[in-house]
């Protein structure tokens, strides 16, 4: 007989967007004409840049001929790539990361939820609360979150983000093994100080935990005071992993190409004592279970961080962050306390009530996706986050129905 892995029965319901889909289909069954306008998960609808798209059709005319045609690519990415993000993302901001440090992989949300793969299934873990689900799930998956008593995990240390402290917690009196951090915020679009981020490597390396920093939207800071990566904080490169992604930056959610830097100063202890190269560990697990991204995706990445390709990005960023500022700005208008917009896509609005009965009244009075800050922890709730990507021209429709059904 079949047996099944019991920490699945573990998990809450499904998955957050898989849920808010199930009830968005539910209402479009009802409504077949509503003009639905889809400000929930965070999916970019600009095309990809034109030196993008040149490299992808390069490479793809590349796989055509015998003399640069590509099977297996190296485990790690290719140089080509490896070597442009390493200057273009760190070198570039004084920061020094090798190209051997970093994994190209298809999505930091895989490389989030696979890496607690290589800790101790008894390691304690800490999230933040509100917090992207990933974290959270791929450790109740794993057995390491305990179980579900009173909206929480008994044995995750939650870590509360609040507008007294501004959605960026600080680091807990007790020690824990593995923390996971994302600036700026997923979903409060909150933003850490180099202060900030420094009371986080100082926490990690007093008691040799580990930080999984989730730096997906860097790519939005316009605060030059704002650190793009952990790895800016002296000392980091001994505690820290850091995930980076192209979806929100370059347009890729639908292409998929993303990278972790594992800096080979990190280390970790076995139940022997013995120390560990987490770069070897992680190394282990990505050439045994993933075969790397296609080549000509490779191809199209590396467009990125080229000088054109860094002016286009920042380009589709601003365009995001100017939806961001209009939608911040109404819902302030019409009465509500609001967060982030700023240096992220991501506007926190407080709604007071039930974030599911917000949700639900947005998607049936207006026809606008909204995601409820419930869906991310039990400090999301009072909360709702709507998200920047989309065309102006839907933003600017969907803020009008919003002023008008709020
Ligand atoms: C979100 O809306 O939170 C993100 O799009 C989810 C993700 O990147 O996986």
């Amino acid at each position: 007989m079949l047996r099944i892995n019991d920490n699945f029965n573990r998990l809450q319901a499904s998955y957050l967007f898989v849920e808010i889909d199930r009830r968005v289909d539910a209402f479009t069954a009802k409504n077949p004409d509503a003009d639905l306008i889809k400000l929930g998960i965070g999916d970019v609808t600009m095309p990809l840049p034109p030196s993008v798209i040149r490299e992808f059709h390069r490479g793809v005319d590349e796989q055509a001929s015998a003399d640069s045609f590509q099977g297996y690519g190296p485990g790690r990415g290719y140089d080509f790539l490896r070597e442009a993000i390493a200057q273009v993302d760190f070198a570039s901001r004084g920061v020094s990361v090798s190209p051997d440090e970093i994994f190209i992989s298809d999505g930091a949300k895989c490389d989030s939820g696979n890496f607690q793969e290589i800790l101790s299934p008894d390691a304690t873990v800490a999230v933040p609360d509100p917090v992207y689900p990933v974290y959270v799930d791929s450790n109740v998956m794993a057995g390491r979150a305990g179980v579900w008593k009173e909206g929480r995990y008994d044995r995750l240390v939650y870590l509360d983000g609040t507008p007294e402290n501004g959605f960026v917690p600080s680091p807990p009196s007790k020690p824990v093994d593995a923390i996971y951090l994302c600036f700026p915020n997923n979903p409060t679009g909150a933003v850490a100080t180099a202060a900030q981020l420094s009371a986080w490597v100082e926490y990690a390396r007093s008691h040799r935990s580990i930080i999984l920093f989730d730096a997906a939207y860097e790519q939005f800071i316009r605060d030059p005071s704002i650190p793009h990566s952990i790895f800016e904080i002296e000392g980091a490169d001994e505690v820290a992993v850091e995930f980076r992604s192209l979806s929100k930056t370059a347009g890729f959610t639908g292409t998929r190409l993303a990278y972790t830097v594992v800096p080979q100063k990190l280390t970790g202890t076995d139940s022997d004592g013995r120390s560990h190269a987490i770069w070897d560990l992680w190394n282990r697990r990505q050439s045994t279970k993933f075969n790397g991204v296609s080549f000509p995706v490779q191809r199209a990445a590396a467009a990125v961080f080229t000088e054109e390709g860094q002016r286009e990005i920042q380009e589709l960023s601003s365009y995001y962050l100017e939806n961001a500022r209009l939608i911040r700005s109404a819902m302030e208008e019409v009465g509500y306390r609001c967060f982030g917009g700023e240096n992220s896509p991501y506007v926190w609005v407080e709604s007071g009530g039930d974030s599911w009965e917000m949700f639900s009244r947005l998607l049936e009075k207006a026809a606008v996706v909204v995601t409820p800050g419930a869906g991310f922890g039990t400090c999301g709730e009072g909360f709702v986050r709507i998200s920047a990507f989309n065309d102006r021209e839907k933003v600017t429709a969907a803020i009008e129905r919003l002023r008008n059904n709020l």
